[in-house]
């Protein structure tokens, strides 16, 4: 810890976990779980401006997510749908500039025109820049931007000798995005679950045992705080 508070966390990204307990909990479908989820995405995208936050990318769906159920899953897929619907005017209207990551190929085809368009609608925004991870494994990312990568050396665009971390992460996802600087999951859970793997190599990491649908923008502020008091080194020695 540090006696100055360093400014407070510019890119923050979010392991948005808990969903499915805080439902059964009430004896509710894992779904009834992920609606809460939705309305607590909201409120946090909301109180962004004010904390100070410029860029914030969260976890809706994983590349490990398919796994689940196919009623959950295609219910998660209608939820992204009608997300969308009903949030983008007030997106764009807020200055909201939104991307999407993760693979789309193995999207439904009514998202993905979905998410180009919202994309397209709000590509002049800079109020807040929403990243939202859908269809994302951070090995998925790597895989497919050294993919991309292998291409343009195959092709004699680009010279194998002069291939370093700053080449590969132009072909990431990510590549117009900062690194984020704090990484938060809720739920108690302490792993990084394929999340962001490259990016997050310096990011600080902070675990709350709040469940996601009741992580307010309150307990947002409280753990932006906290971040405000961390040092951070990047491998180097702070005289
Ligand atoms: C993890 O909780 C949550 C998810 C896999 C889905 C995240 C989705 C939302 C918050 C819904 C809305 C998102 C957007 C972008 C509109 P879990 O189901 O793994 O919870 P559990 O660990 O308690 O089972």
């Amino acid at each position: 810890m540090k006696d100055v508070p360093n400014d407070g966390p510019r890119h923050v990204a979010i392991i948005m976990d808990g969903n499915g307990r805080w439902a059964q909990r009430q004896g509710k479908p894992r779904l009834y779980g992920h609606h809460a989820g939705a309305r607590r995405v909201r409120e946090i995208v909301e109180a962004c401006p004010d904390l100070g936050v410029k860029y914030l990318t969260i976890f809706a769906f994983s590349t490990e997510n398919w796994k689940r159920t196919q009623a959950e899953v295609s219910g998660l897929m209608t939820l992204f749908r009608r997300y969308i619907q009903s949030e983008a005017r007030e997106l764009r209207d807020k200055g909201v500039r939104v991307r999407f990551i993760g693979d789309r190929i193995r999207l439904d085809r009514k998202l993905v025109r979905m998410m180009d368009e919202l994309e397209t609608m709000t590509a002049g925004n800079d109020e807040l820049h929403l990243t939202v991870a859908l269809n994302y494994g951070g090995r998925d990312e790597v895989a497919r931007a050294t993919q991309r990568l292998a291409r343009e050396v195959a092709a004699g665009r680009l010279d194998p000798e002069k291939v370093d971390a700053e080449t590969l992460a132009r072909f990431l996802d990510t590549c117009v995005l900062p690194d984020p600087d704090l990484v938060i999951r809720t739920s108690g859970e302490a792993r990084i679950s394929n999340f962001l793997l490259w990016q997050s190599a310096y990011s600080e990491y902070e675990f709350v045992d709040t469940l996601w649908p009741d992580f307010s923008a309150e307990h947002f502020a409280r753990v932006l705080a906290g971040f405000g008091r961390r040092e951070r080194r990047y491998g180097a020695v702070l005289t």
